[in-house]
Order: structure tokens, then sequence, then C-alpha cells
């Protein structure tokens, strides 16, 4: 059986001292949850997150990464620079990053590759946008989308992949998917790493469902067949509502 992740995506928000409470307050509620649990934090809060997830089960990871190990890139954070810090997860071609940073499949295909390259367990992000919905695509954008992401990536790389299946209209709208809308397209992208990878490799995938997830529908998507988890993003501010994403099984 595959495992569930929860993953909070805190986007650009929070600073290191309201991090370091978060945690402290955070971990006591998380801790007997058998489901993996990471926070996604902004660079200038990484240091103090993993300092603070000592001795806990709370994952940190980054939301972005160059693919280059180091170089004249004004701005940019390495995969190199995450793991030396002791990162282990990275969110990759997040939406955000590819309508408002020239994000392409290709510039997320590199990035898996150079986070894999530097032991970071890369999120992938796919999802098609209301328009693209609307003309009846979804199918084959998020296929294209995880076709390209992966490309290149031997089978035991894939398997180690997340991917967070978060449709654009979904995100920070308050509206979620349907469980079913989200299962069936979860469905499509493990189809679509079965035709390319085989059997043995798509049914290890985890793929998160992302896009308003509460905690009052938590427990329907989660205990789908295909959905494996979330990656939550305005509800991961939220120290209550996320210990009860985290713990939607325990209802
Ligand atoms: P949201 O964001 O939960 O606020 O919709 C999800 C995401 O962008 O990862």
């Amino acid at each position: 059986m595959r495992r569930k992740v929860i993953a909070g995506n805190w986007k650009m928000n929070m600073l290191p001292d309201e991090t370091i409470k978060f945690i402290d307050e955070i971990a006591p509620l998380v801790k007997d949850t058998k489901n993996e649990v990471i926070l996604c934090v902004p660079y200038t809060d990484l240091f103090y997150a993993l300092l603070t997830v000592q001795n806990t089960n709370i994952k940190i990871g980054a939301q972005n990464m160059h693919w280059e190990e180091n170089g004249a890139y004004t701005g940019e954070v390495s995969g190199k620079m995450l793991k030396v810090i002791g990162v282990e997860y990275v969110i990759i071609g997040h939406s955000e990053r590819r309508q408002y940073y020239a994000e392409t499949d290709e510039t997320v295909n590199k990035k898996i590759k150079s986070a894999f390259a530097n032991e970071l367990k890369p999120i992938v992000c796919v999802g098609e946008t209301l328009e693209q919905r609307e003309e009846g695509k979804t199918e084959e954008i998020i296929k294209q989308q995880t076709r390209l992401a992966l490309e290149g990536l031997s089978n035991e790389q894939v398997k180690n992949v997340i991917i967070a299946y978060e449709p654009i209209w979904a995100i920070g709208t308050g509206k979620t998917a349907t469980s079913e809308d989200a299962n069936s397209s979860i469905k499509s992208i493990r189809k679509e790493i079965e035709s390319i990878y085989g059997k043995e490799v798509s049914e290890q995938v985890i793929i998160q469902y992302g896009g308003s997830v509460k905690s009052e529908i938590a427990k329907e998507l989660f205990e789908t067949s295909d959905i494996d988890g979330g990656l939550v993003g305005g509800a991961s501010l939220k120290v209550e509502e996320f210990s009860k994403i985290v713990n939607y099984d325990k209802n």
C-alpha cells in the first residue's frame, strides 16, 4: 500500500519567528500520525525550520531550485545548496512558477534530474487551467506535463517522484475539485506513467491532490483509490487546520 504524504506549501508567507512557533505548536499534534508530514517553506525560513523539526516527524522542503549546482544565476538557489543544509524535499514546477516565472516542462525536467543528482525528493506539480478544462483537454494536458517532466528518468527515480495534481482553477480559489474528478485525473496520470515505465513503477508513485484542500474534505479526498495525500497551500498556514488535515484518518 502506498503511504499518504501531506505537504504544506507556505508560498511567500511566514517569517523565521512565525516558523519556529508554528512548528513548536504543530509538532505535538501530528507526532502520532503514520502519514508523512512535510512543510515546504520559503528559503529564508529553511534553516530555522530544519533546526526546529529536529526530534519530530516533520520533514522540510523548499519551493523551488535551480538545476545547475552553482554559477552566475543571480537570485537562484541550487539543489546542492538545499541538500547541504539538510533539506529533503523540493517542489518543482508549481503552477505559480510556470505562470509568473516562465517555468516550462523543459526546466521542470532539468530541475527534477538535478534534484535526484543532489538526493532531494521532488514534488512535481501538474495541472490544467480552467480554459483547458472547459475545452475538455484536462487529461491530455496532465498526461503531457507528466510525460515531459519525467523524461529520461530511471524507473527507480520515477518510483521516488511525488506528483501533485493541482488543477489551476482550484488553487487559492476555495473551489476544491470533487473527489471523483481529482481521483479520475490522478488515475489518468498513473496510467500514463504505467504506459511508459510499467505497472510496478506506476503503482508505487505517490500522487497527491492540491487545490483548496481543507480539513472538512481531506478524508473524502484522501480515501479515494488513487489520491495519496495532498499539497496544501492556504490551509497549511494554520496550525489547527493543517494538523486536522494531517490527522484526517483519526476522526
Ligand atoms: P491552496 O494552494 O491550497 O491555497 O489552493 C495549493 C497549492 O498551490 O499548492
